[in-house]
């Protein structure tokens, strides 16, 4: 569905995405991992169309995208959902849903209430007050507002209490079951081998390690090396 391919990034000058190759099939939760300013979340705005890498090539559903604009890649189905948010806090929870700008006969705001019932109980809240799982809650449920195929869900858990990670975690395995695929950035290695098929390492912006969960969670080397744990 993915495959992203020998992409190099820079900001201005700075080069920071070295040759990053991964690829994500359709229905999968695949990990991109690594420490602060690893290149997560440049990665990410790559695929999302905010960064427009130098060189290589991104095909999804077997057509280049690489350079495109965010707003023709979701369209196509990719949508990222950025660390910060970025939800209104002076509307309301419902109004949030509903700005969205493309919208989908598959998703309507029923259908994001249904997926997280949590969500419809404080649909009148304004999103300033939300909690913090609250916000990531609702930073996801508008992303499905525009029908996506593939999310780019960046460091969802960020901040949250452990008893709030497991909530998070929970909805996140809930848009697996709903078919949408996902490419999750952590830091966290532990709350992402609970939902991962298969993960990237990426460590001063060159991808380190590709493997399954599995494979993962018994190279303690590789983990040592790269990631916090
Ligand atoms: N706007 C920018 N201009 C210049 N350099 C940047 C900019 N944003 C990030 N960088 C640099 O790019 C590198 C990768 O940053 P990136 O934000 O992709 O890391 P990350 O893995 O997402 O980290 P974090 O876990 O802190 O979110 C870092 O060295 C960072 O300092
Ligand atoms: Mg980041």
């Amino acid at each position: 569905m993915l495959d992203v391919r020998g992409i190099h990034t820079y900001y201005d000058q700075s080069h920071i995405l070295f040759d990053v190759s991964l690829s994500l099939r359709r229905g999968e939760i695949v990990g991109l991992l690594g420490r602060n300013g690893a290149g997560k979340t440049t990665t990410m705005k790559s695929i999302g169309g905010m960064l427009r890498p130098k060189t290589g090539s991104i095909l999804f559903e077997g057509e280049e995208v690489a350079g495109r604009k965010p707003f023709q890649l979701v369209r196509r189905g990719i949508c990222y959902v950025p660390d910060d948010r970025r939800i209104f806090s002076d509307l309301t929870v419902d109004d949030n849903l509903g700005i969205v700008h493309r919208r989908t006969p598959e998703w309507d705001r029923g259908r994001v209430y249904e997926l997280f019932p949590a969500l419809r109980e404080i649909m009148g809240r304004r999103a300033g007050v939300l909690s913090g799982g609250e916000k990531a809650m609702l930073a996801v449920g508008r992303a499905l507002m525009s029908g996506p195929k593939l999310l780019l869900l960046d460091e969802p858990t960020e901040g949250l209490a452990p008893l709030i990670v497991k909530t998070v975690e929970e909805q996140i395995l809930r848009l697996k079951e709903a078919g949408i695929s996902i490419l999750l950035s952590e830091q966290n290695l532990k709350s992402s081998l609970r939902l991962i098929d298969r993960a990237y390492i990426i460590d001063n912006g060159r991808i380190r390690f590709q493997g399954t969960a599995k494979e993962l969670e018994d190279n303690e080397e590789i983990r040592r090396m790269h990631l916090m744990i």
